[in-house]
């Protein structure tokens, strides 16, 4: 009933040129019926991968966005920028951006309101650190992004929501969580998000596994209950690795 959703998250690597012959490499291979496949990009990579994807199912995201349409705020992309481009999603929250650009629950919160104003769907990361998991506060550090995120959204929105748990510990680190623990704690996010919006919307939810995802352990991760897909990194940069993702989802 959830289709399964592949996102690269090249995060700060490819120029413009390296974008495009990426995208070659992987068109009609990182293309399986019943799997969504999404490059998640650098924005000066963003108008020459919506241009390259043309004529395929491959989707294109953007990492981050503002959360105001414009202004004075230097340096940073609005969502109206992107759905201009032709953007389909967006990563918001990733835990870097946390970690280094001070993202707040309520700024991850303000970015989902906006890009769905804007109708760019978000891909939000919630996920806690080494030393949360070892306290065993793992499921409430879950539970208060996911609600912080999902704050406001109508039952449509929230289900239309892509939610990414990324154990911070698992992050470009090859310590990935099992599949089993991994499965845990992201059914207790779709309990979360029941007990928001109801059940319906928790059974549409898509949630994906991120952390040290290869093409070697996807399936593991796939064939479980809850997981719907998965957020890559590294793994994603490199075609080959790339379509085995998506062709081992
Ligand atoms: O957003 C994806 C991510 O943070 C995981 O990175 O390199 O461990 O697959 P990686």
């Amino acid at each position: 009933m959830r289709k399964p959703i592949i996102a690269g998250n090249w995060k700060m690597f490819k120029t413009v040129s390296e974008s495009t012959a990426f995208v070659s490499e992987v068109k009609g291979k990182a293309e399986v019926d019943g799997v969504e496949s999404v490059i998640c990009a650098p924005f000066t990579n963003l108008p020459a991968l919506v241009e390259a994807v043309k004529g395929t199912s491959l989707k294109v995201g953007a990492q981050n966005m503002h959360w105001e349409e414009n202004g004075a705020f230097t340096g940073e992309i609005s969502g109206v920028m992107l759905k201009d481009l032709g953007v389909h999603y967006v990563i918001l929250g990733h835990s870097e951006r946390r970690q280094y650009f001070a993202e707040t629950d309520e700024t991850v919160n303000k970015k989902t309101h906006a890009a769905f104003k804007y109708g760019i769907t978000p891909i939000v990361c919630v996920g806690e650190k080494l030393e949360e998991r070892e306290a065993g506060q793992t499921k409430e550090v879950c539970r208060v992004q996911t609600e912080g995120a999902l704050k406001g959204l109508s039952a449509d929105q929230a289900a239309e929501t892509v939610i990414a748990y990324e154990p911070i510990w698992a992050i470009g680190t090859g310590k990935s969580s099992t599949a089993d623990d991994a499965n845990e704690v992201i059914a207790y996010i779709r309990e979360v998000v029941k007990g928001l919006y109801g059940e319906q919307t928790a059974n549409a939810v898509r949630i994906q596994y991120g952390g040290s995802v290869k093409p070697n352990n996807v399936s593991e991760y796939m064939q479980q209950s809850d997981i719907d897909g998965a957020l890559v990194g590294g793994a994603s940069l490199e075609p080959a690795s790339y379509i085995a993702l998506v062709e081992g989802a």
